[in-house]
């Protein structure tokens, strides 16, 4: 019997990381260069109800009822099954597979959620829509964020540009003109909790110097919108980097995303930041077309352990 599958791509942070923990706006985009995939096989000599989870990266084959109920692969099952209505599985072997580099601000944990969440629900033959699935992974970045601001499963989910701000309604961001980025892996893991959980501490220390750093954050984020709904790019580059500077300020930053960022920019990016928890993960950089070549070489030189280029297309309804 075939199998049916799901994928989910991973995200990347534009504009307003930490911040939208914090009810400030963010910008967030699907990055289709990575995904997580699903795949749900029958396995009808198994015995009835037994459902059989392998995640090869994670070193994880193990039932449904040998998972804590608190595991997040646990959380997403059960969620599918809630919101489905039914109280049983028939016998299945679910597989877990993807290039989403893990604790490196792409939402791995959400795309691998929605991915599994899709797969499931459709091999039930009840395919979820993209709210309820959005509403599970959710669920999901709770259990293992702590207080995420919701804007991975969000993005990852609709799979679209969005302009996030915690519990408002989604809206989805018209781009106007395409943008070359790039993206760079430092090569170094750091789980967004810790890094979350950080910033909150910093922030209850000191609230008045973190506020501010928030809304200076936030003026960007509103700021990059325009340039992205109106297509005078021009500006997006300079608030990317000054954004950077703000996410240097909250605690975020290390050294080598910071020597990833001032390499981009060396070598003619027009604007870098680290994207997503920090502490480690990836940069993008926004690069003119003649640019790209000589910055991913750059950033390579400097120590990328790879780099991606993703052009994010304009909205069709965007052009009147
Ligand atoms: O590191 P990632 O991919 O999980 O991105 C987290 C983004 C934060 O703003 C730091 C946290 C959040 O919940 O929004």
């Amino acid at each position: 019997m075939p199998a049916i599958s799901a994928t989910a791509p991973g995200k990347l942070i534009l504009f307003g990381e930490h911040a939208v923990v914090h009810n400030r706006p963010a910008i967030a985009i699907p990055f289709n260069g990575v995904h997580a995939k699903a795949a749900v096989f029958a396995t009808p000599i198994a015995p009835t109800g037994r459902v059989r989870i392998e995640a090869q990266a994670i070193g994880l084959d193990q039932t449904l009822d040998q998972l804590a109920p608190d595991h997040p692969f646990a959380i997403a099952i059960h969620g599918v099954m809630k919101t489905l209505g039914i109280t049983w599985l028939p016998a299945c072997h679910i597989r877990i597979t993807s290039t989403i580099p893990i604790a490196a601000g792409m939402g791995s944990s959400a795309a691998v959620s929605i991915a599994l969440s899709r797969a499931l629900a459709a091999f039930l033959g009840h395919p979820l829509e993209d709210s309820a699935v959005n509403t599970i992974a959710f669920q999901v970045e709770q259990q293992l964020h702590g207080t995420p601001s919701g804007v991975d499963n969000t993005v990852i989910s609709f799979n679209r540009p969005v302009y996030f701000v915690r519990s408002q309604p989604i809206e989805f961001l018209k781009i106007r003109e395409p943008l070359d980025l790039l993206v760079a892996d430092s090569g170094i893991a750091a789980a967004t909790g810790p890094m979350v959980a950080g910033v909150s501490q910093r922030f209850n220390a000191d609230p008045d110097t973190y506020g501010a750093y928030f809304d200076q954050i936030a003026n960007l984020v509103r700021q990059a919108r325009m340039d992205l709904e109106s297509g005078a790019g021009n500006d997006l580059g300079p608030l990317m980097t000054q954004n950077h500077r703000l996410l240097q300020k909250i605690a975020v930053s290390t050294p080598e995303l910071d020597r990833l960022v001032e390499t981009a920019l060396a070598a003619g990016a027009l604007g870098a930041k680290l994207t997503g928890g920090g502490g480690g993960g990836n940069i993008i950089a926004l690069a003119a077309n003649h640019q790209i070549e000589k910055v991913v070489t750059a950033l390579l030189a400097a120590g990328a352990r790879r780099t991606w280029l993703l052009n994010l297309p304009r909205h069709e309804e965007a052009v009147s």
